[in-house]
């Protein structure tokens, strides 16, 4: 089937199964494989992906009902030349290890910030409660 949908900025169109997942999709159609997947069952958070502007596990969104969406992946959150903030303070912090779950952990927090910018602590730690990080628990 024909699936066309604007990630990054760049309109792609791609022929997944019916059965592909988002994320298989971006990794494997699409070539961004910075999109990473761990779980595969919407536990880990390691595959968030931004949709139309909500944080989304896609290793639970089929392709095809990406169909006309707004996507954005880790790779399209900054250029080469210039980190986001968010990066810049997670480079500054030293905040990852391997840095598998990373790419989940920035998606999830960018969506958040750019509907709350001022989200409290607490409120940063609940949405992140759902983002696994298997280097440091
Ligand atoms: Fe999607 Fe774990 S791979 S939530
Ligand atoms: Fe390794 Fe999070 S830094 S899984």
């Amino acid at each position: 089937m024909s699936v066309q949908f604007v990630v990054n900025g760049r309109k792609v169109e791609v022929d997944p199964p019916a059965r592909m997942t988002l994320a298989d999709c971006l990794r494997q159609q699409v070539k961004l494989t910075g999109t990473h997947v761990g779980c595969e069952h919407g536990v880990c958070g390691a595959c968030t992906v931004i949709v139309d502007g909500e944080a989304m596990r896609s290793c639970l969104m089929l392709a095809a009902q990406a169909d006309g969406a707004t996507i954005m992946t880790i790779e399209g959150l900054s250029s080469d030349a210039e980190l986001t903030p968010l990066q810049l303070a997670f480079k500054k912090n030293h905040g990852l290890q391997c840095g598998f779950c990373t790419p989940g952990v920035l998606m999830t927090l960018h969506a958040l910030l750019t509907q709350e910018p001022y989200a409290s602590d607490e409120r940063i730690r609940d949405v992140l409660s759902g983002n696994l990080c298997r280097c440091t628990g």
